[in-house]
């Protein structure tokens, strides 16, 4: 038992090892990703609907800004869009005005598999929290999944916060 228990947190502290939480490498988060899972406190904003689903496919790090390209829902289409995030003070955080007021931040990535970022949106002095959870490939395995359940967590929310949209949604292609 007390083996398996040191297995076990061995394991746990070499997955922990590779994946940062700070001082991030911008450069690194470039490239393709996929949405796989999105957390939020209001379900409405990352419904079907919702102005807050972003499908980001791609990441592009300019003069310390994050540039995404990602589709949205736009009249019953999917049409690609570009916004850029400014850089603020700090490592991994960027803002943005879109729909309110936004804060961005990389929570946690490894950078070949997998990031979370978390998004806080100000709208009329209404807070709206949504994590993202996206893959260098279309599907994640579930120790990701896990990692992303633990991050919303922290944020005070629950599974029926969360939606699963690997591969899922009218702006997946
Ligand atoms: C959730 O978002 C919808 C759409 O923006 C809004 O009408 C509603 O008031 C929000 N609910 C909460 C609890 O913030």
């Amino acid at each position: 038992m007390a083996l398996l228990l040191l297995g076990l947190v061995l394991s746990l502290a070499s997955a922990q090892s590779s994946t940062l939480r700070r001082d991030f490498n911008m450069a690194r988060v470039e490239g393709s990703w996929f949405l796989i899972s999105l957390a939020s406190n209001n379900m409405t904003r990352i419904g079907v609907t919702g102005d807050l689903q972003l499908y980001i496919r791609d990441i592009k790090f300019l003069d310390g800004n994050l540039k995404f390209s990602f589709r949205f829902m736009l009249q019953g289409q999917c049409e690609p869009v570009t916004v850029l995030c400014k850089k603020t003070q700090r490592n991994g955080e960027f803002s943005i005005a879109y729909e309110g007021e936004n804060k961005v931040l990389v929570l946690e990535t490894n950078y070949w598999m997998y990031v979370i970022f978390y998004l806080r949106n100000i709208q009329n002095g209404i807070e709206t929290r949504v994590l993202a959870l996206y893959g260098r490939i279309p599907t994640l395995s579930r120790p990701y999944l896990d990692r992303f359940k633990m991050a919303y967590s922290k944020y005070g929310m629950h599974p029926s916060n969360a939606i699963d949209m690997a591969q899922k949604g009218p702006c997946y292609f």
